[in-house]
Parts: C-alpha cells; sequence; structure tokens
C-alpha cells in the first residue's frame, strides 16, 4: 500500500492556482491516487464568462481528467470551488467559506502566481507576495492544518550562479514595498521598478523571491515547504505523455519555431535547458506535503525541482532535433487565422525575455530532494516518481511536440505528412536564401578587399591542386 496515497486518502486539501497547468495535473493525481480523499477545496475566480463551478466542470469534462472519472466516478462531489480573487487584500472569500477552510483544511498547495515576466510590479506584488501573506495568514488561524507546501521557482535567485536549498534575502523588505505600493502612483512604481529588481531579470522573478521571504518571515509554527522547479513542462509519464495546456516558456517557443515564425533564436546551444515535466514537479509536490506533515522538519525545507545537474538537455540538442525538424505545422499547410495572428505576436513579444534563460545555466543544489527519494518506500518511489535520471529527452520532447498539436493546437494529425513537406519546403528556402546571401557578401568583399581576394585565391588554388591530385592518384590506381 503506498503511504502517500493513504496518506491524502482522508484528508481535506486546499489548493490555489487549480485552474492552472500545474494545479490541474496536481488536482488529478490527487484524485487518481487517493480517490477516497475527503474534499479538495479549490480557490478560483469566475473568468471569462464563466463561473467557478462552470470553470470546474469544464476541467473535469477534459481529457486530463478521462481516467479519474474511472477510479473516482463521484469526483465533481468531491471538488469544492470556493469563489476567491487573489487580487483583491482580503481575497475576496466570503465568510462562510472562510470558516469552512479555517475549520477542515488539512493540507494547502500554494500555486497560483502571475507567471507573466513583464507584470507590472504592482499586479506582480499583490499576487505573487501579498496572496501569500494573506494565506499564511489564514493558514496560521487553521486548526487542522499538518502542511503548507508553497510553489516557487528555481529562477528565484537567478542572479546567482549556484543556487543552494535556502532563502536568500532582497535587499529591501518585502513589507516596506507592499507598503509603498498602497501609496505609490504606477508612473512612479514603472521608474522604480529596474532599481528595486537589481540583477534580476523581471517582476515575475523578483516577487517569487519576496515571496519565500514573506514566508520565511510569517510561517510561524507552521510546518511548511517549498517547491522550486526550473521550466515547468509537458506530460513525461502521467496521466499520458505529452499533455500541455498553456504557452508559457519553451511551449511558445516550439510553437513559434513550428510554425516558421521564429527561424533563428540568440541562443547558447551549450546552455542547459532545464526542463522538468509536470508530473515530476507534481510527483514531487505530493512527496513532499506528505514529507512535511509526517515528518515535520524543524525547518521550511526548501526542494529543488531541476534536471540539469542529473541529466542535462540543452537547448543545442533540443531545437535542432525538435523544434525545426518535427514540429510540422498548420501554418505551413494553411490553416491561420486571426487566433494564430494574435498568439503569434504574444509568443514573439515573450521569446525576447526568454532569451536571458537561454544563454544561462545554473547549478542547484538537490540535497533535499534527494533526500526525500531515499525516504519513500519501494512503492511510492514508483508511484510518485521524481527522479529524473532515466527521462529520456529525444522521446519526451517528440511526446511534447506532438501534446502540443494535440492537446493544445488541438490540430489534425493526420495532416502531420503533408505538414512535414511543406516544412521542408521552407526549410530549403531557408538554406537558399542563407547561400545566396552569402555568395552576394562575399563577392563584395572580394571587390573591395585585398585580403578577402587573396583568401579567396588561396581557397581555389588549393581546392584545384586537391581535384588534381585525386585526379592523378586515381588514374594511378586504375
Ligand atoms: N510553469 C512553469 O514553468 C513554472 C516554473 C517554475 C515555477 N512555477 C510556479 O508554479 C506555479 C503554477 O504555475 P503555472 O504554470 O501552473 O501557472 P498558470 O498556469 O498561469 O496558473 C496560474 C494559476 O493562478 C491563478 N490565479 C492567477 N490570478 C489569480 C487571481 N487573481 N485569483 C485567483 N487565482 C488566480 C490562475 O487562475 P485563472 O485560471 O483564474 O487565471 C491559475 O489557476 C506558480 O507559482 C509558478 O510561479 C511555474
Amino acid at each position: 500500500m503506498s503511504m502517500i496515497s493513504a496518506f491524502y486518502g482522508s484528508k481535506s486539501i486546499l489548493i490555489t492556482g487549480a485552474t492552472g497547468f500545474l494545479g490541474k495535473v496536481l488536482m488529478e493525481k490527487l484524485f487518481r491516487t487517493s480517490p477516497d480523499l475527503k474534499v479538495i477545496y479549490i480557490l478560483v475566480r469566475p473568468k471569462a464568462g464563466q463561473t467557478p463551478q462552470q470553470r470546474v466542470l469544464q476541467i473535469l469534462n477534459s481529457k486530463l481528467f478521462e481516467k479519474v472519472k474511472e477510479v473516482c466516478p463521484n469526483v465533481h462531489k468531491k471538488i469544492r470551488a470556493i469563489y476567491a480573487d487573489l487580487d483583491q487584500n482580503d481575497l475576496a472569500i466570503s465568510k462562510e467559506d472562510m470558516q469552512e477552510l479555517l475549520s477542515y483544511t488539512n493540507i494547502i498547495f500554494h500555486c497560483a502566481a502571475t507567471v507573466r515576466f513583464d507584470d507590472h510590479l504592482r499586479h506582480a506584488m499583490q499576487l505573487n507576495v501579498s496572496a501569500t501573506q494573506q494565506l499564511l495568514l489564514m493558514a496560521n488561524q487553521m486548526t487542522k492544518l499538518e502542511a503548507f507546501v508553497h510553489i516557487s521557482t528555481a529562477y528565484a535567485n537567478c542572479n546567482l550562479k549556484y543556487i543552494d536549498e535556502v532563502i536568500y534575502s532582497c535587499p529591501v523588505e518585502p513589507k516596506k514595498i507592499m507598503d509603498s505600493m498602497e501609496w505609490l502612483d504606477d508612473s512612479i512604481i514603472e521608474d522604480i521598478t529596474p532599481k528595486l529588481i537589481g540583477d534580476r531579470p523581471n517582476t515575475y522573478i523578483y516577487t517569487k523571491a519576496l515571496a519565500e521571504m514573506v514566508v520565511q518571515k510569517e510561517s510561524g509554527n507552521l510546518n511548511m515547504a517549498i517547491i522550486r522547479p526550473s521550466i515547468v513542462g509537458a506530460t513525461w509519464q502521467e496521466p499520458f505523455p505529452g499533455w500541455i495546456d498553456n504557452i508559457n516558456g519553451p511551449t511558445g517557443l516550439i510553437i513559434a519555431a513550428g510554425k516558421g515564425f521564429l527561424r533563428a533564436l540568440r541562443a547558447t546551444p551549450m546552455a542547459v535547458a532545464d526542463l522538468v515535466p509536470v508530473d515530476i514537479v507534481v510527483n514531487l509536490t505530493l512527496a513532499v506535503g506528505w514529507y512535511t506533515a509526517v515528518q515535520r522538519p524543524k525547518s521550511t525545507l526548501i526542494y529543488h525541482c531541476t534536471s540539469g545537474n542529473i541529466n542535462p538537455c540543452n537547448w543545442g540538442k533540443m531545437g535542432h532535433k525538435h523544434l525545426m525538424c518535427i514540429v510540422p505545422t498548420s501554418y505551413l499547410v494553411g490553416v491561420t487565422g486571426p487566433w494564430m495572428t494574435k498568439l503569434m505576436n504574444r509568443l514573439l513579444r515573450t521569446l525576447s525575455m526568454l532569451e536571458y534563460f537561454i544563454n544561462r545555466s545554473w547549478d542547484w543544489s538537490t540535497y533535499n530532494t534527494e533526500m526525500l527519494m531515499f525516504e519513500l518506500s519501494p512503492e511510492d518511489q514508483k508511484l510518485f516518481n521524481f527522479d529524473v535520471r532515466h527521462l529520456n529527452w529525444m522521446e519526451y520532447i517528440e511526446n511534447y511536440v506532438l501534446g502540443i498539436k494535440m492537446y493544445l493546437l488541438k490540430e489534425d494529425m493526420a495532416k502531420i505528412p503533408e505538414a512535414k513537406q511543406h516544412f521542408k519546403k521552407l526549410r530549403n528556402i531557408h538554406y537558399l536564401f542563407n547561400t545566396a546571401l552569402f555568395l552576394i557578401v562575399w563577392r563584395l568583399l572580394i571587390a573591395r578587399s585585398q585580403i578577402a581576394r587573396n583568401v579567396w585565391f588561396f581557397i581555389v588554388s588549393f581546392c584545384y591542386k586537391f581535384l588534381s591530385y585525386f585526379r592523378a592518384s586515381s588514374t594511378l590506381n586504375a
């Protein structure tokens, strides 16, 4: 019997960000492995004309939850969507709902965040820092709470080259910044943002670092843990390979390259693409929740969920073998439209922000994550596998690309051979164009520079000598 499954089997669990990429996979795994759990409370806001309940129904009716419905047919009765808006200071939770949460919650998984790199500092502060503080306040009043797991990011301290499993301080206290957001107007905040974020690349990373400081300061006697995933990608194995539903990070890169919008990117091919499949992150998160509640470590433990130091994949390998070759595209076979143009504009805007991460590598320590692996029973090591050593990157990325087509772009898989042909054609045009450009530049150089003429003469005479030698030796052999 799995200890982790049994542990969650009797719990009331609160998840923030359950409608997001990571949150959905977390919920799915919880229901699939612990179908007897009491309830999952999720904090949801209405969106795109849908009430929180309608949003939950849509999630449950998605492909991701097909397996869950088999093992937990009454899953819809076990999700309680609680109206909440993390953009509001009090999170906009009603008194009755708040009472219920405070009385029954056993475990909290805090996944909600704004993951937009270029979000206005005021908004990023509210969602990533103030909402975390508000949740900690709530957690401190929960009578049955056993563990609080906060999802951070491995890049929270990307201003450092080597990152340990500790909380690093930012120069200005989060409280001071939160207070100043109350009275500074937007344009002044924009002016001081570069000074505040310092050597971190954007407001997302900066506010995630501040959130960790808030966790450190305000967790009181809670059993607290922080998980720092690197770049979260499509599922590796569970519930099926290649599932993905948003265009953030590498997914956007793959789509833009596949659609032919992105033919070149300033990237260091040897820099490590520190990807982790979302099911790995979820498995670690559930194992951490269990360990934190059962073992009650004396201090907040931080778990790095990264792949680069264990089983590295670099951007060069990823881009060459897959982005440019496998991704056959609907764009190339003529399926375009306003939504695609909108999507591409959004992608191209964010790609420039990704360059920071594509051209650098980091080294994360993983002592706590490794320690936890050894704490699991052999059965849990299999059921909640977060060991990336066995991941075959080529196979993973191939499934990732197919997953993008199937689950995200919802494209017709029957068109793959036709699209491949088109892609080949486009690539040949690209090579032809580059060759022509090279020849023109070279011709101009020869016309203007004596050195270029000398080099050209050297190359031509070398080729001529080589050919003469080759011809002479083949005549002798005959
Ligand atoms: N994806 C990655 O590569 C990555 C890497 C490292 C760390 N992380 C961390 O992992 C966590 C989850 O990321 P993700 O990729 O799943 O992000 P995501 O798909 O953008 O999900 C964000 C979640 O936060 C919720 N949220 C945003 N604003 C809210 C508000 N005002 N009120 C209530 N809920 C709100 C969203 O709800 P709506 O559906 O209503 O918008 C959504 O459920 C984040 O903490 C992120 O920092 C992610």
